[in-house]
């Protein structure tokens, strides 16, 4: 039982190309999502400072996640769409979450370890409050399921350790002042007024690997294009990255367990399943026993279908600027109202004066 009302939140940061993990891992997710649920989507422009803070084509880089969204089917009139920059509210409640967090908990978190390297005394303290922030955009409309990809569980966790604490800290103000909802957290109905927000991760594309490496995940950040395929690249490039990637010389086994030990084999048959929307399981009964030479390009097919339309609706999207901007702050306008409500109750819980 939980008396709040679903929610679906996720956002996307505007740095280097979408590619085909973006899509497969989050994307896809949110466009199923929309059919049965509220949806909010949002181009996390904030969290993108955090890897470069000065950025010459950051607006464009803006449109060219929303257009990617649109692109492939989300709806912008029944759900929202919108730059977190406009809603300060996600600003206001991060400052608040670094005060709940503790800083071991940030420490711990294996995406800065990563990102800060060696020189962790040297990194931004905005690198180091990332996941603040993240369970700011979160909790900011109080949603309660966040797809992502498998990458993101920890800072999800976290998230869920931030809103409890806070439901915990402020317990007695939020029952004063009658904000408390009832939910369900394992067997326990407990009361707070943050959800313990749900990641929507999983099926057979929560962790795409790069094409060159399989045991490193498809990144924007991998200097070799050719370990990824972007959104924006065109049928002979899918083909040939896809024609490229690295495999073993065996056959496809026919059962699941014939892909452990085998990370590139185990990807193309998951990239495939995520594609085709369908399981590894159901890939290996239709493919098992084939040489990677019939099997690449049937994927490389079946790629091409997928994402091409895609990458040609995001060019005509993409060419009209001003419709791209409207959406934006139609959706800025939208969240930034119920973000407002969220703030006004956590002003008073916390004892700041407003009018
Ligand atoms: P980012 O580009 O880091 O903002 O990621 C946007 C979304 O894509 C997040 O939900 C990530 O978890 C997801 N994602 C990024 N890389 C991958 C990948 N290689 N496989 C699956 N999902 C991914
Ligand atoms: N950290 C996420 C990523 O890099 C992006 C993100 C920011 C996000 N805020 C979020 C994802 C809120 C889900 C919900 O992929």
């Amino acid at each position: 039982m939980s008396a709040f009302k679903e929610l679906v939140f996720s956002g996307v940061q505007p740095t280097g190309n979408l590619h085909l993990g973006n899509y497969l891992g989050a994307i896809k997710k949110f466009v199923a999502l929309q059919e049965n649920n509220d949806c909010i989507y949002c181009v996390v422009d904030l969290h993108s400072l955090t890897a470069q803070l000065v950025h010459e084509d950051l607006k464009d880089q803006t449109r060219a996640i929303t257009a990617a969204f649109l692109a492939s089917g989300i709806d912008p009139r029944k759900h929202i769409v919108f730059n977190q920059s406009r809603v300060m509210q996600h600003a206001e409640l991060a400052w608040i979450f670094n005060c709940v967090a503790r800083i071991g908990w940030m420490n711990r978190m294996t995406q800065f370890k990563d990102k800060a390297g060696k020189d962790r005394e040297n990194a931004s303290l905005g690198l180091l409050a990332y996941p603040s922030l993240m369970a700011a955009d979160i909790l900011v409309y109080r949603a309660t399921h966040v797809p992502v990809g498998e990458d993101q569980k920890q800072h999800l966790e976290l998230t869920r350790d931030i809103a409890q604490k806070f439901n915990n800290d402020f317990s007695d103000r939020i029952r004063e002042l009658g904000l408390g909802v009832a939910m369900n957290v394992g067997d326990e109905t407990v009361h707070g007024f943050f959800p313990i927000t749900e990641p929507v991760i999983g099926g057979p594309a929560a962790r795409i690997m790069s094409l060159r490496d399989g045991s490193k995940k498809m990144s924007k950040s991998d200097p070799s294009d050719l370990s990824r395929i972007n959104l924006t690249d065109d049928a002979d490039t899918i083909s040939k990255k896809i024609k490229k990637a690295k495999t073993d010389p065996d056959a496809l086994p026919s059962e699941l367990d014939g892909l452990a030990k085998r990370p590139e084999a185990e990807n193309l048959v998951g990239i495939y399943a995520g594609l085709a929307e369908t399981s590894k399981e159901a890939v290996l009964r239709e493919f098992g026993g084939q040489q990677f030479s019939a099997f690449k390009p049937a994927l490389a097919d079946l790629a091409v279908e997928k994402l091409a339309p895609i990458a040609d609706e995001m060019r005509r999207i993409m060419a009209d600027t001003t419709h791209v901007d409207n959406v934006l702050k139609d959706g800025g306008q939208r969240a930034g109202a119920l973000a407002e409500q969220t703030m006004r109750s956590v002003r008073d819980i916390i004892g700041l004066l407003q009018d």
